[in-house]
């Protein structure tokens, strides 16, 4: 570990695609009710992605907003990790289109697989990576198209999930503070409660699967909702034990939102008072990897975040994965107005891929000429 090297949190941004879907519109589609669903889960509605929208285009507008409140370049950006449950493709990685889209050239980009987990694993790697001295500057997304792959038939599950992405900038700093302590759990044992089983090299996707509906989510409730109660308060608090801080010592908790009486059991379990957790899961539904960054946005623009807060994070889902950090918040690195005119440099980037593109053609076209090297 690198002397006294801290990662601190020093950008934010978030998208949501701008239809949304309510309730009473699902009621049209499947057997239920808004009143049900509100109380059931405490979701009221939820963003769902257009034509348009994907994991990659929705993960690049959060990182370059938070970039912005950073005021860093893409340029100075070094590694770029996507936490998504729905990526583009298999591969190439989602965050590597990003690192496309944002133009940061001299980033290394891969995705992190851990379910809804995915955006708290993805930041403390970060926040590692920055600490041992082998980078200085991150980018952590969270991005989630997950109407892609919900059974829009199913009432179990299509009721849950809702569209977005959420970014983080971390950033190395002497000053005391950031990332403080984490915690990675898993239990592979539960991962048929919450799967998508075809598609994989285990189904691989024929026209069986397909009419069997094996590409959609498919989802134990009740067993998801007994682990997620069961790990919350627990992960929450030896993250906080590992800080050596005590729960009075935390201004706000910031949990993956999944399902407003989940909260609130976990709220229960740290015997906190619910006006000390986050909660938004009513506008957005279960965004899986981008809902932490999405409450934190809201947190920061209500006002209810502010530079030097001790704060935790902490999160479950398929896997089954849990894990929990602690914070103390940090904002923007410096003070200094900086021009990084990131709209003049997208359209660079972009210019950027489609040379790309071509040379790589040309290239093609060319050894294929001359034969293999
Ligand atoms: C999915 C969930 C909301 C269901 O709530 P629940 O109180 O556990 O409900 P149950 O599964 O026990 O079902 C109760 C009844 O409601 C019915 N039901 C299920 N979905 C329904 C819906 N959308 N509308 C109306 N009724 C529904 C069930 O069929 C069942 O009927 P039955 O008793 O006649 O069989 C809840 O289990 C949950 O939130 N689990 C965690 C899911 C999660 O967070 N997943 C993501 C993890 S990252």
């Amino acid at each position: 570990m690198a002397a006294n090297t801290f990662a601190h949190i020093t950008g934010w941004g978030m998208s949501v695609p701008e239809k949304v879907l309510t309730n009473d519109e699902i009621s049209e589609m499947v057997d239920t009710n808004d009143e049900w669903i509100r109380e059931r889960t405490g979701i009221h509605q939820r963003h769902i992605a257009g034509p348009e929208d994907t994991s990659a285009s929705l993960g690049g507008e959060a990182a370059i907003a938070a970039l912005r409140v950073a005021k860093l370049h893409p340029n100075d950006v070094d590694l770029i990790i996507g936490a998504t449950s729905s990526p583009e493709y298999i591969f190439p990685a989602t965050a590597c289109i990003i690192q496309d889209k944002i133009g940061a050239v001299n980033a290394g980009a891969f995705d992190l697989s851990a379910a809804c987990t995915g955006f708290i694993f993805a930041v403390i790697m970060a926040a590692q990576a920055i600490q041992s001295g082998s980078i200085r500057n991150a980018v952590v997304i969270g991005a989630e198209t997950l109407s892609r792959f919900v059974d829009w038939t199913d009432r179990n599950t299509c009721i849950l999930f809702g569209d977005g992405a959420g970014a983080f900038v971390l950033q190395a700093s002497h000053e005391q503070g950031g990332v403080l302590s984490s915690v990675m759990r898993s239990d592979g044992s539960g991962g048929d409660s919450l799967i998508i089983p075809g598609g994989g090299s285990a189904i691989p996707t024929s026209q069986q699967t397909i009419q069997e509906g094996q590409h959609f989510i498919q989802m134990n409730g009740r067993e998801v909702y007994r682990f997620a109660t069961r790990v919350m308060a627990k992960a929450a608090n030896e993250a906080i034990d590992k800080a050596q801080l005590t729960i009075d010592d935390i201004k706000l908790i910031i949990p993956h939102q999944a399902n407003k009486r989940i909260i609130e059991a976990a709220a229960r379990g740290l015997k906190l008072p619910m006006e000390r957790i986050v909660v938004n899961v009513h506008n957005y539904g279960n965004t899986s990897t981008a809902s932490i960054p999405i409450a934190t946005c809201e947190a920061i623009e209500d006002g209810r975040l502010n530079k030097g807060d001790q704060i935790v994070f902490v999160g479950f889902g398929g896997g089954l994965t849990w894990g929990a950090l602690t914070a103390t918040w940090t904002g923007p690195l410096t003070d200094e107005p900086r021009r990084l005119h990131i709209t003049r440099y997208r359209r660079l980037a972009r210019l950027r891929s489609f040379m790309r593109r071509l040379w790589r053609r040309l290239e093609g076209i060319i050894w294929g000429r001359k034969g293999s090297p």
